[in-house]
């Protein structure tokens, strides 16, 4: 691959572009990119696991520069093989778990699941349900994680995708539980519970309270407002595409890690237990 060829075209391959998240996360990688010079080109990859290689060798056909992957359905072997055939610089990020070939940035997942539990638990919540999908990414199941070694046994399972109607799909199991809290493993699936306990005639907070993940902009607008773990998902974007660049001036260096802090941002959808 001539170095002097350069189209100055980023690929960017998320799972769900339809999910504030992932047009926040693109805003910070366009933002670092533009200032380079660079443009990015923005493929949207969910449930097309089958497609994924005409997916890259498009973006190679193109002549993309580099690539940065927030989407699973980008498997290691087509990472491997890309950076063999075209040895294409790249980073993965959030969906995308890490791989000891290229580097990566992620949020503290497990450290975000641990803080929501610490939350609910320190208000006196004994019993908490968490819901995630049944095959969850790995920074997801991280969350989980977290979250599972603060309330180990006390915790109701209860499986739905990261969109509304998997958090809408949940409520049956959930009222038909003695739990008082809930971690919603994305803010998405926070805002169905919201419909769905809202149909079951329950109250949030006073019912039940609802912790989410993510931090995407319409937290501040529901009805109560959503107390939820904030990822910083401008800067994870931006970071991403620093990391590009700079694996673009410096090729044969060490593949780097980077983890990003998270917090608690305390609205209304949490009461202590009376
Ligand atoms: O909301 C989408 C979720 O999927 C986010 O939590 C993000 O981290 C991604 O994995």
């Amino acid at each position: 691959r001539m170095v002097t060829k350069k189209s100055h075209l980023i690929g960017v391959l998320v799972p769900d572009i339809s999910n504030p998240f992932f047009a926040q996360l693109f805003l910070g990688i366009q933002d670092i990119l533009n200032k380079q010079g660079y443009v990015a080109l923005l493929y949207n990859m969910e449930g097309d696991e089958k497609q994924e290689s005409h997916y890259v060798e498009d973006l190679i056909r193109r002549g993309v520069d580099g690539l940065i992957i927030a989407s699973s359905a980008f498997s290691d072997q087509s990472i491997y093989q890309a950076l063999q055939r075209e040895s294409l610089p790249m980073i993965v990020m959030d969906q995308k778990t890490e791989t000891d070939m290229v580097d990566a940035v992620q949020a503290d997942n497990y450290d975000g699941g641990k803080q929501a539990a610490l939350y609910l638990q320190e208000l006196g919540h004994k019993k908490a349900a968490v819901v995630l999908p049944e095959n969850p990414t790995v920074n997801v199941r991280k969350r989980y994680e977290g979250f599972a070694s603060v309330y180990g046994d006390e915790l109701l399972v209860v499986n739905g995708e990261l969109s509304t109607s998997g958090g809408q799909g949940a409520v049956k199991k959930i009222i038909n539980s003695d739990i008082t809290a809930i971690f919603a493993i994305n803010d998405l699936i926070a805002f169905g519970l919201y419909m769905g306990l809202k149909e079951a005639g329950k109250k949030i907070p006073n019912d039940y309270s609802v912790v989410g993940f993510d931090d995407i902009s319409p937290c501040g607008y529901v009805t109560p407002p959503l107390t939820t773990i904030a990822q910083p998902t401008f800067e994870l974007g931006q970071e991403a595409a620093k990391m590009l660049m700079g694996r673009l001036n410096s090729p044969q260096k060490e593949p780097e890690e980077k983890i990003l802090p998270v917090k608690l941002v305390q609205r209304f959808s949490v009461m202590p237990l009376k």
